[in-house]
């Protein structure tokens, strides 16, 4: 079906980032304060709104959700809200998770609809991997990887943000790594969402040039001839299945070809990762009378905001407020 939702710039909005939950067993340097406070329960839309949400969006030609958080699989009962998005018949159904739980969830996640999962894996190094994370453990989010190539996914995604002076040396390692496990590896420029007073982002930040170059010393990289419809930019690597991504939001503007929308937690519905722009949809979901003609009214008129592109910059005035965990990228 063709999407109804198209925005003033002409670009047609067929896929939906809807977040499950703020929370998270990870505090990841470049995410989250190290004493984060999280949401209280009734300002969290329940399965049942989320699962709403998600139908009103397919019928409104949405042709892919990502679930994303916080971390997805630590909300209770997230396999109910997978089955139930997974009977929808979406073209592609995909999950961003730190893959803590996965060593246990991976294949009852495949079993119940999910299509695809991109893994959170910014070091090889144990020690390393619990001081970006500050709580994780590496040997899970292995194991995880594991049990969810075995699970049998359409595909599997790492993600990694680069940082300076924190895994910046590890980025060969790291696509090794993705070879020899057969997945797909994509290396994120930090962007600048919510105030960490202990992380240092313009020290950390390390530019998708520098980590194309660094990978260029061990493998030739071919741009993938077909397009991702995201903001990664792929490449192949002869002799391997693996591609390389690069979602460089300061390098590289792809807000031109932005084909996506996000809502989070509380049912705000984002027009864009870089801006305040949003809609209240929970006020919506829990009007009185409840009203399917409104809320789809509501979703359409609220394309008429998208703007035309996010304004991160390197050491900019450009601050989100919101946490990362909010929005889930
Ligand atoms: P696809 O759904 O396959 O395109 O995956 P993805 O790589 O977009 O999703 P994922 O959840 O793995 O996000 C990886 C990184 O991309 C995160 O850091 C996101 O914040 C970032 N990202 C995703 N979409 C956008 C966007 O529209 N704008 C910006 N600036 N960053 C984005
Ligand atoms: N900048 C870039 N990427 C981030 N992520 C979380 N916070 C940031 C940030 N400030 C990444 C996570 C995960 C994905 C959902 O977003 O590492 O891979
Ligand atoms: Fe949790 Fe992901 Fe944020 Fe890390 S980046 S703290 S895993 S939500």
């Amino acid at each position: 079906p063709n999407s109804k939702l198209t925005d003033r710039f002409g670009r047609t909005v067929n896929y939906v980032r809807l977040s499950v939950t703020d929370r998270c067993d990870f505090r990841c340097v470049y995410c989250m304060a190290e004493d984060m406070t999280f949401l209280p329960r009734q300002q969290v839309l329940t399965l049942e709104e989320i699962a709403r949400l998600a139908r009103t969006f397919t019928e409104l030609g949405t042709e892919k959700i990502r679930l994303t958080g916080g971390e997805p699989l630590v909300r209770r009962d997230i396999l109910e809200l997978v089955r139930e998005i997974g009977s929808y018949g979406l073209r592609d159904f995909a999950m961003t998770t730190n893959g803590s739980q996965l060593p246990t969830m991976a294949d009852d996640l495949r079993r119940a609809g999910m299509h695809r999962l991109n893994i959170s894996l910014d070091s090889l190094d144990p020690d390393r991997f619990r001081r970006i994370t500050r709580t994780g453990k590496l040997s899970q989010v292995l194991d995880g990887i594991d049990a969810s190539r075995e699970a049998g996914f359409r595909g599997i995604k790492l993600n990694t943000v680069v940082l300076k002076g924190r895994n910046d040396d590890e980025v060969p390692e790291l696509v090794d790594f993705a070879r020899r496990k057969g997945v797909d590896i994509t290396f994120i420029e930090e962007m600048p969402l919510g105030e960490i007073t202990e992380h240092d982002r313009s020290v950390a930040f390390c530019s998708s040039d520098e980590v194309r170059g660094i990978i260029r010393q061990h493998h030739d990289l071919v741009p993938a001839t077909e397009d991702s419809g995201g903001p990664a930019r792929y490449y192949r690597m002869p002799g391997s299945q693996s591609r390389v991504g690069f979602i460089s939001p300061h390098s590289h503007n792809f807000c031109s070809t932005c084909n996506r929308v996000r809502v989070t937690v509380e049912g705000r519905l984002l027009l864009c990762l870089g801006n305040e722009h949003s809609v209240d949809l929970r006020r919506v979901l829990r009007g009185n009378p409840v009203s399917d003609d409104k809320l789809r009214q509501t979703i359409i008129d609220a394309m008429e905001l998208k703007p035309e592109k996010h304004h991160f910059e390197v050491g900019g005035d450009v601050q989100i407020l919101r946490f990362m965990n909010m929005t889930g990228g």
